[in-house]
C-alpha cells in the first residue's frame, strides 16, 4: 500500500506545522517520507511560485493565476509524487487539488466542473489517500497568518490572498467543508483551535485508521 497524505486549510490554520510533525512520527515508525508543497514542490514549480507569490503580479487573471497552479501541480505529480510513491515512500503534501477548488473555484467563482477536469488533466488518477482539512474561524487563522509574516519581516510574501475580505476567506472555509462532506471517504475534517499537540493526536489517529497501522500504546 502506498501513503499519499495532503494537508488542506486557509491561511494560519496550521497545516504546515501539522505537515511537520506528522513526517517527524511517520520517519520515527520507520517509513521513508517525502514532505513536500503545492506551489512549488519541483524546481519547474519553484520558478511558478515565485511568479505567483511576487507582488510584480498580483493583478494577474484569475485564469491566469488557476492556470499556473494547474502546470504546477502536473510537474510536481510527474517528476516529484509520483516516483517517490513508486519508490515505496510515503508523501506528505502540503496543499495539492483541494486548493484550486476552495480557492480558485469557492474563492474566485470559477465554475466547479472546468476545476474539476483541470485537477483530473493534471493529477491523473494520482488522488490522496488521506486528505487532512483543517479546520479554523478565518478570524484566527488570518491572526495567525499575518503574525507570522510580521515575525518573518516584511519582505516575506503574504501570499496571494492574505488582502483579500473575510467574506472571501470564509468562501474558502465553507469550500473545504463541502469539499470534506462531498469525499468522506478520504477527507478528514480536524478541529484547528486547540494546541499543537491536540491537533496532531487527531492527526495521528486519523492516519493510523486509514493506513491500518497500529496505534501507539495498543501493543
Ligand atoms: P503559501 O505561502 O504556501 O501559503 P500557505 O502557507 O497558506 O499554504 O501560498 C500558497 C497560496 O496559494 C495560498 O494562499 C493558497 C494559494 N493556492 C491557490 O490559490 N490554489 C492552489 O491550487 C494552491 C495549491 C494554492
Amino acid at each position: 500500500q502506498t501513503m499519499f497524505v495532503t494537508f488542506e486549510g486557509i491561511e494560519g490554520c496550521g497545516k504546515s506545522t501539522q505537515c511537520r510533525l506528522l513526517g517527524q512520527w511517520l520517519e520515527a515508525q520507520g517509513f521513508d517520507v517525502l514532505m513536500s508543497r503545492e506551489p512549488g514542490g519541483s524546481p519547474l514549480g519553484a520558478r511558478i511560485r515565485e511568479i505567483l507569490l511576487s507582488r510584480e503580479f498580483e493583478g494577474m487573471s484569475p485564469e491566469c493565476e488557476l492556470l499556473l497552479y494547474l502546470a504546477d501541480r502536473a510537474q510536481h505529480v510527474d517528476t516529484v509524487i509520483r516516483p517517490a510513491l513508486g519508490g515505496g515512500r510515503a508523501v506528505l503534501v502540503d496543499r495539492f487539488a483541494d486548493s484550486t477548488v476552495a480557492y480558485q473555484g469557492f474563492g474566485r467563482g470559477i465554475s466547479l466542473e472546468t476545476l474539476d477536469s483541470l485537477n483530473r488533466l493534471a493529477v491523473k488518477d494520482l488522488w490522496p489517500e488521506l486528505t487532512v482539512v483543517i479546520d479554523v474561524p478565518v478570524q484566527l487563522g488570518l491572526e495567525r497568518a499575518r503574525s507570522r509574516n510580521f515575525e518573518l519581516g516584511t519582505s516575506h510574501s503574504e501570499g496571494r490572498f492574505e488582502a483579500e475580505t473575510l467574506d472571501f476567506h470564509s468562501s474558502i472555509r465553507q469550500g473545504y467543508l463541502e469539499l470534506a462532506a462531498a469525499h468522506p471517504e478520504r477527507c478528514s475534517v480536524v478541529n484547528g483551535q486547540g494546541s499543537e499537540s491536540e491537533i496532531f493526536a487527531e492527526i495521528r489517529d486519523a492516519v493510523i485508521r486509514r493506513f491500518g497501522l497500529e496505534s501507539p500504546g495498543s501493543s
